[in-house]
């Protein structure tokens, strides 16, 4: 582990070569999200959107699970009745789970083991990937202790899961597992939990090879076009495009196209071009 990485009192950060673990790290309250941990996951997040090795970063949790969701005591009961407090935490913790995680400029993976829950789901959707360990636990159990998946889980939950099993999990709060998850492809597939990590490097560091201009248009392109009609997004889509070739300061496209047409070194059906 490298030590000119950030340093935070409920978030851990390591690196794997460009790529960067950022690890909720209460692992005695099963990684329950407090307004500490909200606020030091928006600064891990700013740290690792502009340090320079950082090519993909991997959310995950300590001690064996992912999160247990909002923390009952220090987001909710602390904060009854002192509603400037719950603002506060209500915005840092949309801005790191959801704002600044599904706008992150780089690949991100949400690697998943044990407890999944509540607010914990929000990060999972907002990450590009997510793999779980096949014996993961998800759930979405505000409907057990008599509230609705607020913050923006029920809307983000419809984004990737089918209506029906998005109704089905958010009214009877029933768990599913991670092998039940990448039926349901909530997440892009679930491997035995000893082989969790190498599965997420694996795909890591196909990730890292790539042009991280290309990736970051590509993201950004496909998260965007969902909501968009097909003429707004054959418009939004040329701009894009163009406006790669702009931006991209690898010239990716041009290195590309004379690697294959002229040098004759590289396919880009089989693989990335030489960088
Ligand atoms: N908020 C606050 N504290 C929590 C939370 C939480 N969400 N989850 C776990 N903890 C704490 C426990 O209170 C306990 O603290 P203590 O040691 O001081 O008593 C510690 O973490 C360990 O928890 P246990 O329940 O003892 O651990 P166990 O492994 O048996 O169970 C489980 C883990 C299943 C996650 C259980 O703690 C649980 O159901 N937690 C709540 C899950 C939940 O519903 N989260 C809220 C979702 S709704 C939302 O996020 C808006």
């Amino acid at each position: 582990m490298s030590d000119d990485v950030i340093k935070l009192e409920t978030v851990k950060i390591e690196r794997d070569g460009g790529t960067t673990f950022v690890i909720l790290n209460r692992p005695e309250k099963r990684n329950a999200m407090s307004p500490q941990l909200h606020n030091d996951m928006c600064d891990a997040l700013d740290w690792a959107a502009e340090d320079d090795q950082t090519k993909v970063v991997v959310i995950t949790g300590a001690g064996g699970n992912f999160c247990a969701g909002q923390d009952l005591k220090l987001f909710f009961r602390a904060n009854d009745g002192n509603p400037k407090a719950m603002r506060r935490a209500g915005l840092a913790s949309q801005a790191w789970r959801w704002d600044k995680l599904s706008r992150f400029p780089k690949a991100t993976i949400a690697m998943v083991h044990g407890y999944c829950f509540g607010g914990g789901f929000t990060p999972v959707i907002a990450c590009d990937f997510a793999i779980a360990a096949d014996d993961a636990t998800f759930g979405l159990s505000e409907v057990n202790w008599g509230i609705i998946p607020g913050g923006l889980v029920a809307w983000a939950v419809t984004q990737i899961l089918g209506y029906r099993d998005a109704m089905y999990y958010s009214v009877t709060g029933d768990k599913f597992n991670g092998a039940e998850a990448a039926a349901m492809k909530f997440v892009n597939k679930a491997v035995p939990v000893t082989n969790l990590r190498e599965a997420t490097m694996e795909l890591a560091r196909k990730l890292e090879a790539k042009s991280p201009a290309a990736v970051r248009y590509t993201k950004e392109a496909v998260r965007s076009v969902r909501g968009m009609s097909q003429d707004q997004a054959m418009d939004y889509l040329h701009c894009k495009s163009d406006a790669l070739k702009f931006i991209d300061p690898e010239k990716g496209r041009e290195k590309a196209m004379k690697q294959f047409l002229d040098e004759k070194v590289f396919k880009p059906g089989l693989g990335e071009f030489k960088r």
